[in-house]
C-alpha cells in the first residue's frame, strides 16, 4: 500500500484521479488530497471519496512549507502527483501573480519537501539516494511548447516556448522538477497533456462554458475566428496515462499525453450545439484572446510505445457522454455557477480538518 499525496485533488483532473484511485484500484493506495480550495476546487466533485477509509482531505496551500513537512512525516508519503495549479489562461492574462506563486513557488516547495523526506541520508545535503519506490509526478501541459503552425506535432524534445503567463509558469515548474532530478537525483516525471474535457470541469473552460451557455440559451463567445486547434483528450484517459507513468515511468523522463484528436474551436462549439439541438445563431464571435496560440497537437508515441498507454474514448463518444453528464448533473453545474459549492467545505469539514 502506497501513500500518495495528490495536490489539487478537488479540481477537475485531480478529482478524477482521486476517484480513479479510490474506486477502481482501492487495494493499492492511500490518498491524501491537499487542496487550497480556490474558486476551482470543489469538494462536491469528491462525494464518492468522503467516507473512504483510504482517503484524507486536507485544506491547505502547496506553498505552505511547514504544512508540507507535517504531511510528509505524518502520512509517510511515497508519491506526489502535483495537479495543484492556477489553470486558466484567461485569468493568467488578467492577473499573472497567483500563477507564479502557486505554479512555480508551490511546485518548488513540494519538490523540497519530497527531497527532504525521501532521501536516505538526511545529514548529507547532496545525497542523491532516495527511498525505494518513491516518485514525484509534475502534471504539466502541452501549452509549454507554445504554438504549432498548420503541420507538425509536439514531441518531448520540442523546445519550450510558452506564450501566456499560465504556460510560462507551467514551463518554469517543469524545468524546476527536471532540475531537481538532474541536480539531486530526485525520482521525477513530467507529464505534458493536451486539452482535457469530461465531467466536473469548471465552466470557465471552452467545453463546459459552451454547454452551460447552450443550456441557458446564452450567446457562445468564440474568440477570434474560431479556427484555433486543440487536441482533445477525455480526462479519464489523462488519469490512466498518469497512473501508467506512476507505475512504469523512467525517472527523469517527460511523457507527452494526447489523443490524436485535433478539432478547431468552432467545430467543437458546433458539435455541442448539434447534440443539444440548439441553433447556430447562438454563436457570437468576440475579440480574440491576446497571444492566442493557434494550434496544439501532441505526438503521443513515447507513452504509447514505452508504457503501453492508449486512449479509450473517442471525441465523438466522449463529448456525447460529457454533455449527458452535465444534463444529468445540472444541480452541480448550477451550484458552481451561483457559487453555492463553496459552502460545502464548511458543512462537511468545518470541524474535522487538521
Ligand atoms: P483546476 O483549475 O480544475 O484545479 C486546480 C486545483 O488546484 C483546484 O482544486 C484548486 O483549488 C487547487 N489549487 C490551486 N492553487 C492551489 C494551491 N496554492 N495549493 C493547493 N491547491 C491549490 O485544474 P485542472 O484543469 O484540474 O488541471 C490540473 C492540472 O493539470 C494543472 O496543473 C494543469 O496545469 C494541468 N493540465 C490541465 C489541462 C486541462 O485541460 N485542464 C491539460 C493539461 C494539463
Ligand atoms: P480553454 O478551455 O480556455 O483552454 P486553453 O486556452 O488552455 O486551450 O480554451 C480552449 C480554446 O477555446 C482556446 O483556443 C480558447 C477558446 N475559447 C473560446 O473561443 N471561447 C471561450 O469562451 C473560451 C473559454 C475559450
Amino acid at each position: 500500500m502506497k501513500s500518495l499525496l495528490v495536490t489539487g485533488g478537488a479540481g477537475f483532473i485531480g478529482s478524477c484521479f482521486v476517484r480513479r484511485l479510490l474506486v477502481s484500484s482501492p487495494e493499492k493506495h492511500n490518498v491524501i488530497n491537499l487542496d487550497a480550495l480556490t474558486y476551482a476546487g470543489n469538494l462536491e466533485n469528491l462525494k464518492l471519496a468522503e467516507n473512504n477509509q483510504r482517503y484524507i482531505f486536507i485544506k491547505g496551500d502547496i506553498c505552505d512549507r511547514s504544512l508540507l513537512e507535517k504531511i510528509f512525516s505524518k502520512y509517510e508519503i511515497d508519491g506526489v502527483i502535483n495537479f495543484a495549479a492556477e489553470s486558466h489562461v484567461d485569468r493568467s492574462i488578467e492577473n499573472p501573480e497567483e500563477f507564479i506563486r502557486t505554479n512555480i513557488m508551490g511546485t518548488q516547495a513540494l519538490l523540497d519537501a519530497a527531497k527532504k523526506y525521501w532521501k536516505l541520508n538526511s545529514s548529507d545535503k547532496y545525497c542523491a539516494q532516495y527511498r525505494d519506490g518513491v516518485k514525484f509526478i509534475q502534471v504539466s501541459t502541452d501549452e509549454v511548447y507554445g504554438e504549432l503552425g498548420p503541420s507538425g506535432l509536439f514531441s518531448e524534445s520540442t523546445p519550450l516556448s510558452p506564450n501566456s503567463p499560465y504556460s510560462a509558469s507551467k514551463a518554469s515548474a517543469d524545468l524546476l522538477a527536471l532540475a531537481y532530478h538532474n541536480t539531486f537525483g530526485l525520482p521525477i516525471n513530467v507529464t505534458r497533456c493536451s486539452n482535457n474535457y469530461g465531467p466536473y470541469q469548471f465552466p470557465e473552460k471552452l467545453i463546459p462554458l459552451m454547454i452551460n451557455n447552450c443550456l441557458n440559451d446564452k450567446p457562445l463567445p468564440v474568440y477570434g475566428n474560431g479556427l484555433q486547434v486543440r487536441d482533445w483528450l477525455h480526462v479519464e484517459d489523462h488519469c490512466e496515462a498518469i497512473l501508467a507513468v506512476l507505475e512504469k515511468g523512467n525517472n527523469g523522463e517527460i511523457y507527452n499525453i494526447g489523443g490524436n484528436c485535433e478539432r478547431t474551436n468552432i467545430e467543437v462549439v458546433k458539435a455541442i450545439l448539434k447534440i443539444l439541438k440548439k441553433p447556430e445563431s447562438l454563436i457570437s464571435y468576440v475579440k480574440d484572446r491576446p497571444g492566442h496560440d493557434k494550434r496544439y497537437a501532441i505526438n503521443n508515441a513515447k507513452i504509447k510505445n514505452n508504457l503501453g498507454w492508449a486512449p479509450k474514448h473517442t471525441f465523438e463518444t466522449g463529448i456525447d457522454e460529457t454533455i449527458d453528464w452535465y444534463l444529468k448533473n445540472e444541480e452541480w453545474l448550477n451550484r458552481v455557477v451561483n457559487g453555492k459549492y463553496t459552502d460545502y467545505y464548511e458543512r462537511m469539514y468545518g470541524e474535522k480538518n487538521e
